[in-house]
């Protein structure tokens, strides 16, 4: 008999998808993946000899579970240098990824009855963790009008004295969006007010095509409230070495530690070394892999505003779009599986992404621009066989709102 908790539980459907999609590659179907949110270039050589590098000096042992301190030190000198901020080394911990900083910080944070506010559509995990923690996941819809943002008052309106932890994520998987400094500027107000803790999700703050990335953390008094996630996956094509990091409020990191010592006991050192050779190295392949990102944006995002009943906006960060294909008439889940079944293109349904997802598909355009055109114009076939649906009123996933209730 398993565990009844396990019901609470949820995943990341990319995971099955992919899956779902080899299970036809091994049939002798084609398949071209737009489903899978990680970089298509190689790791930067000169992380992976550090990384080779330290493994033939002997770092195959047991480390410090909060991190290697040259680690810890480096992870603080870039936060300060990349987005302004008086990091302490001492308030930085190291985990295999970002993901576990998601589980940690909910389950340091929230105790059952507590509420938690957090972006729909949105990265799966944080509904998932908050669920599994016993605590109530309060969605705060982004809104295709507001370039897959949200108001301040949207957030204000979905506080509690319950609300116990609030996350942000920007820019965003699984929309592209981000919160901009005007916002968090407004956010910061709200939470002056409010005593709660943030999670601050800033692992494609790198990966962003204009302006700076600002982070809520920056903002006043919010600091010593805010467990800030990173990590080395997305910006430096690094997704197979499992390595992330958190800038903590100074309370967290005793308890953090602690959740650290309890499940992976430290992170490989061989891979925190490469780590530091990534933060403190060239950042030639960083820039050469964005401008390649950029470019496949700007064709992809045209492309599919050409295509019957879709319509899509350019996103700001990540290497993720998230069209609208409400004009279609299929809800998204039908859709992306015929699109997967009828034209051999695998990509998500928004549902997989929450309540507030029906009505879009996330494509990944982390493929190169030649496969990404080929899909697109697969897609468009797929489109073309469908009944043309009527012009009518802007749909409601466009205006935020749930088209279907919530689930359990
Ligand atoms: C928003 C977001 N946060 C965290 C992660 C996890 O990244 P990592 O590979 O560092 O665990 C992902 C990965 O897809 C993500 O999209």
């Amino acid at each position: 008999m398993l565990a009844l908790s396990l019901d609470r539980l949820g995943t990341e459907t990319a995971f099955e998808t992919l899956a779902r999609a080899k299970a036809l590659e091994a049939q002798g179907r084609r398949v071209i993946h737009l489903e899978i949110g990680e970089p298509d270039f190689p790791t930067p050589p000169h992380i992976v000899e550090a990384g080779a590098k330290a493994l033939r000096d002997g770092h195959t042992h047991y480390c410090p579970s909060p991190g290697l301190p040259v680690l810890r030190e480096a992870c603080a000198d870039h936060l300060s240098r990349h987005r302004g901020l008086p990091i302490d080394a001492g308030r930085v911990l190291v985990a295999p990824g970002a993901k576990p900083f998601l589980f940690f910080g909910v389950l340091a944070t929230c105790d059952p009855g507590d509420e938690v506010v957090y972006p729909n559509p949105g990265f799966p995990i944080y509904e998932s963790v908050i669920r599994w923690a016993g605590a109530t996941p309060v969605p705060l819809p982004l809104v295709e009008d507001r370039g897959f943002a949200f108001s301040a008052d949207d957030l204000a309106d979905r506080l509690t004295p319950r609300t116990k932890l609030v996350i942000l994520n920007s820019p965003a998987n699984p929309t592209g969006g981000i919160v901009d400094r005007a916002l968090n500027v407004e956010i910061a107000r709200v939470l002056a007010d409010h005593r709660c803790w943030i999670l601050s999700d800033e692992v494609y703050a790198e990966l962003l095509y204009d302006g700076d990335h600002d982070t809520i953390a920056s903002h006043e008094g919010l600091l010593d409230r805010t467990i800030l996630v990173d990590g080395f996956s997305k910006t430096f094509a690094m997704t197979g070495w499992r390595l992330g990091y958190a800038a903590l409020p100074p309370a967290l990191v005793e308890p953090v530690t602690r959740l650290v010592i309890n499940s992976v006991s430290c992170t490989a050192p061989a891979v925190q070394l490469a780590g530091v050779a990534a933060l403190e190295g060239p950042r030639t392949e960083v820039d050469a892999m964005l401008a390649e990102f950029r470019r496949r944006r700007d064709a992809i995002v045209p492309a599919l505003n050409a295509l019957p009943g879709v319509s899509c906006v350019t996103p700001r960060g990540a290497f993720y779009v998230f069209p609208n294909i409400g004009a279609t008439g299929l809800g998204a889940a039908a859709l992306a599986d015929r699109l997967l079944l009828d034209a051999g293109v695998a990509v998500l349904s928004g549902t997989a992404f929450g309540e507030y997802g029906e009505g879009y598909l996330r494509i990944s355009y982390a493929n190169s621009l030649e496969l990404i055109e080929e899909a697109v114009s697969a897609i468009g076939s797929v489109l073309a066989s469908l009944e043309p649906q009527p012009e009518g009123e802007p749909d409601a996933a466009r205006r935020g709102e749930a088209v279907r209730p919530s689930h359990q």
